[in-house]
């Protein structure tokens, strides 16, 4: 490693702590709070103070988060909404009020690190005001940057995550592409920002999907880091020998930014995680899977001597793991609400992980999971365990609703009239909701995080509840 290199690492994960401590790991945690059953950043610092974590990345600026975290040795990412981007890049001053508001007013006793702009832009490009908030996304960037440099912080790192949907090709890795289109527009301009600033390009990287996506073509054990010491993949073009998905993807990335003149910028990974529990169409989705992939990631992240990626031996890569907590109110597959390291409600393990990488011991096996592929056969989709009835009553009146007629059976003296609760009537509306709209919409068995699939037929006497054959 250059000098100068060795320097910036230092500046940057050895900067010492306040009781004179120096933090060796890169690897922190996502903060999301997309849930309503989330216990309160008061009880959530003390969790990660508990757990010795040092790097915490949140989805906003959270005034009471950041207040909590000041005087702590957590590094903190903090990061400007979407919304906020237009504003931010057509002006200095909304600019500087922002950094103002939501950086100075706590740094530093507050060890901000990242200010990271916008999420995932780059994936949202339905309408005019996506297409304006990429053309606005570098110029936001550099106004931030500005505004820091004015207050002489040097300390603070720019970037925005992206997700792998930017790229085009990224097999075999060398010839891994961006997407070409209006994305070079963005792109280039952002290279040359990260890499005057020396910042990274953070990306959302999971195997997990691109596994799931194709199970019988990439090895589980390859997408877990489980596949052994030896060679599992040699890019042809290169002659470098990979062992887990996860470099192969990094490594995309990377020959894409070489392709674009940019060779030298760093990568840090904004979100990776594995989900513990999912529906039942999703492969791999539990509890074995998500601890292996997430010790295992942490291993390699937290090694003595960094063991970075193929085409960059060595390289320090900063990785926050996708998720502190489960988080009920994202929509979309079962995945979605069970990416958490701890229950959202108490702040107890989903599974033994050490994110610190000190221990390495984690005792007692877990089960081997069954669900490694796909589920086949009949499913319904029923009330979640722990769901509010307030809740369930709305949720139900709502998807009878939308289709009609399909609630005729839960009429009085109809078949599934009885028994009189809300669970069994809302049972019986998500299952035909989820039945009637599956291949019309790709309806989810979501209903605001009330509803979980299950394979149990939920019918009683007379009253046959609809289901859908995955
Ligand atoms: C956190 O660090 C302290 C002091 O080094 C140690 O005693 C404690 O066991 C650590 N906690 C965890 C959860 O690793
Ligand atoms: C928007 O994204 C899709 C794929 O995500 C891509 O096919 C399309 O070309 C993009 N449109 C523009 C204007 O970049
Ligand atoms: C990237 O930054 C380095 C160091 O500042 C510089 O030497 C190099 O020319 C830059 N690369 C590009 C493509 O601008
Ligand atoms: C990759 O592995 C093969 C077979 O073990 C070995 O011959 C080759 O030298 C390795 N390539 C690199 C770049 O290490
Ligand atoms: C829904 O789609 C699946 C396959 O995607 C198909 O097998 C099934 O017949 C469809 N069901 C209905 C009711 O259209």
């Amino acid at each position: 490693m250059p000098l100068r290199g060795l320097l910036l690492f230092f500046v940057l994960f050895y900067s010492s702590t306040g009781s004179g401590t120096p933090t060796t790991t890169v690897v922190g945690v996502n903060y999301g709070r997309r849930g309503n059953n989330i216990q309160s950043p008061y009880h959530t610092i003390r969790l990660l103070k508990n757990l010795n974590v040092s790097y915490v990345k949140i989805y906003d600026a959270d005034s009471e988060t950041l207040t909590l975290l000041s005087k702590t040795n957590i590094h903190v990412s903090v990061m400007v909404p979407n919304q906020l981007i237009s504003n931010i890049a057509s002006s200095q001053s909304v600019a500087n009020q922002w950094v103002r508001e939501n950086v100075l007013a706590y740094y530093p006793d507050t060890r901000i690190r990242f200010i990271l702009v916008g999420n995932e832009v780059l994936s949202f490009n339905a309408t005019s005001s996506d297409i304006r908030i990429w053309r606005d996304l570098v110029p936001a960037m550099q106004k931030i940057k500005k505004s820091l440099a004015a207050k002489n912080i040097r300390n603070i790192k720019i970037g925005t995550p992206l997700a792998m949907d930017i790229m085009e090709s990224t097999f075999p890795p060398s010839n891994g592409k961006f997407r070409a289109n209006s994305l070079t527009d963005v792109l280039l301009p952002m290279l040359h920002f990260l890499n005057s600033t020396k910042s990274y390009f953070f990306l959302d990287v999971y195997p997990y999907y691109a596994w799931a996506a194709n199970p019988s073509g990439v090895g589980l054990d390859y997408a877990l880091f489980e596949g052994g010491n030896g060679s599992l993949y040699t890019d042809p073009a290169t002659g470098l020998n990979y062992t887990n998905l996860l470099d192969q993807m990094l490594d995309s990335v990377v020959y894409a930014m070489s392709t674009l003149g940019y060779k030298d910028v760093k990568l840090a990974i904004a979100e990776t995680g594995w989900p513990h529990s999912g529906g039942l169409e999703e492969p791999g989705a539990n509890m074995y899977n998500a601890a292996t992939y997430n010790r295992n990631l942490v291993k390699k992240m937290t090694a003595q001597s960094p063991k970075g990626t193929p085409a960059r031996p060595g390289a320090v890569i900063p990785t926050f793991i996708f998720s502190l907590y489960d988080e009920n109110r994202k929509s979309g597959p079962g995945t979605e609400r069970h990416w958490g390291l701890f229950h959202p409600t108490n702040g107890n393990p989903i599974y033994d992980l050490d994110i610190t990488g000190v221990r390495t011991d984690y005792g007692r096996a877990l089960t081997r999971p069954t669900n490694n592929g796909a589920y086949k056969g009949k499913a319904w989709c029923v009330v979640a365990r722990g769901a509010s009835e307030a809740e369930l009553g709305s949720a139900l009146e709502s998807a009878c609703r939308q289709v009609e007629g399909m609630c005729e059976a839960l009429r009085p003296g109809r078949e599934c009239y009885e028994p009189l609760s809300v669970t069994s009537h809302a049972d019986y509306a998500f299952s035909s909701y989820w039945a009637r709209m599956r291949n019309v919409t790709s309806a989810n068995c979501y209903f605001n995080g009330l509803a979980v699939e299950t394979t149990t037929d939920p019918s009683h006497g007379s009253c046959k509840v609809p289901s859908v054959t995955l």
